[in-house]
């Protein structure tokens, strides 16, 4: 006869959950909910063995269970600790939590670079919203930070090893989901860095998992880098017949443009399960279905109010009455310019989402308008040049 799972209650900032025996207690706050859950930048449910090294999960035990209550001296990491029968743990409540954690910030932001606002993951990454409620203005690091030189790793992912935290996801990504390894952590130490073996490019079909396992900006998505602000797009999910993955995913959209493709992802910032599976999408899915026809649209996406994202998607807006109109009587007002005329930028004919690459003045501007502007560039300093002639 099979076993009979235990259930054991805990109690997490004094909310008390039943959970069944083995789950650990960053799942038993994640049960609870968002106030109560330490935040996770190296555990990610749907990859195996990952957590432990980050430590911004990190928990007191007030009380260890109900036969043994003593608390444990030192801090745990609730992602790797699992909860015992009348456990007590302390989380926002504890003074030492939130002291280490300002701690494990500051660590994390030695070597990342508080790049966002030209940062690709601005908007969601989770790094971000830790320096937002955990950082400080200022640093006690006195020593020269390592950089690293961009790099393309395969067609479609560029790693910036310089905003990387070491958190490991992606390579578990490479090891559970992908068939062929070619990326590793390389070195010790304050040298570790993410490698692919002899700069192998990673052209699996399931690589670009790697972008959305990434708490950070340190992977990003060649085919929509610097190409819009996540805020800016509106994402709605959908779904086409794909005979290598489910097909369910979230498209971020700018008018009819499908500016980028992601899975879908649960409240943790982790990919959703769709029925009973981690639903991770296929790299055609993410960067070759760039189109609405591709897809069935099913609607738009949740998406959680406290983040960035949610910023001018209203749900049951109210239009505003037009003031210029009811005080003119009317009248359409008298513009000085109509942008959307005027300027090359808006030239309906470009659809920033297909080009390759982020948008230069190149891309606006014909070849030959560009040639009569460096013309007259040189004409006025031959002019100038001369007037300085004795
Ligand atoms: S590249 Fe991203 S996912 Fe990979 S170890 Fe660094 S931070 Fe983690
Ligand atoms: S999430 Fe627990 S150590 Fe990183």
């Amino acid at each position: 006869m099979p076993e009979q799972q235990q259930i054991y209650k805990v109690t997490i900032d004094g909310i008390t959950v039943e959970v069944p025996q083995g789950t650990t207690v960053l799942n038993a706050a994640r049960k609870i909910g968002k106030e109560v859950a330490p935040p996770a930048m190296c555990y990610y449910s749907k990859l195996e063995g990952s957590g432990g090294k980050c430590r911004t999960c990190l928990v007191e035990v007030a009380a260890g269970s109900t036969k043994d209550p003593r608390p444990m001296p030192k801090l745990v990491a609730s992602c790797r600790t699992e909860v015992m029968d009348g456990m007590v743990v302390k989380n926002v409540t504890s003074e030492r939590v939130i002291d280490a954690r300002n701690g494990v910030v500051e660590y994390l932001l030695i070597n990342h670079p508080l790049d966002c606002p030209i940062c690709d993951q601005a908007g969601e990454c989770y790094l971000q919203d830790l320096s937002y409620d955990h950082g400080v203005a200022g640093t006690r690091y006195e020593f020269k930070r390592r950089t690293f030189v961009r790099e393309d790793i395969g067609p479609y992912i560029q790693l910036h090893m310089t905003r990387c935290i070491l958190c490991y996801r992606c390579l578990m990504v490479a090891d559970q989901l992908t068939n062929t390894r070619s990326q590793g952590i390389l070195l010790r130490g304050d040298a570790s860095e993410i490698s692919t073996y002899i700069s192998k490019a990673i052209d699996n079909d399931f690589s670009g998992n790697m972008i959305d396992v990434c708490p950070v900006g340190a992977l990003t998505d060649r085919t929509y880098r610097f190409k819009n602000r996540v805020w800016f797009l509106k994402p709605v999910d959908a779904h086409r017949d794909c005979d290598k993955c489910c097909g369910k995913v979230t498209l971020w959209n700018r008018g009819n443009e499908v500016f980028r493709v992601t899975s879908r992802k649960d409240p943790w910032g982790e990919v959703q399960d769709i029925d009973g599976k981690a639903a991770w999408i296929c790299n055609t899915c993410r960067f070759e279905k760039k189109n609405t026809s591709d897809w069935v649209i099913e609607g738009p996406t949740a998406i959680d109010r406290h983040s960035v994202i949610s910023t001018n998607h209203y749900v049951e807006k109210v239009v505003p009455s037009d003031t210029l109109k009811r005080v003119l009587s009317g009248r359409e007002p008298m513009l000085l310019m109509d942008i959307n005329k005027v300027s090359q930028v808006n030239t309906s004919d470009i659809d920033l989402s297909l080009i390759p690459g982020p948008a230069t003045s190149t891309t606006f501007i014909e070849r030959n308008e560009i040639k009569d502007i460096e013309q007259a560039a040189e004409e006025r300093i031959s002019i100038n040049d001369h007037k300085k002639l004795p």
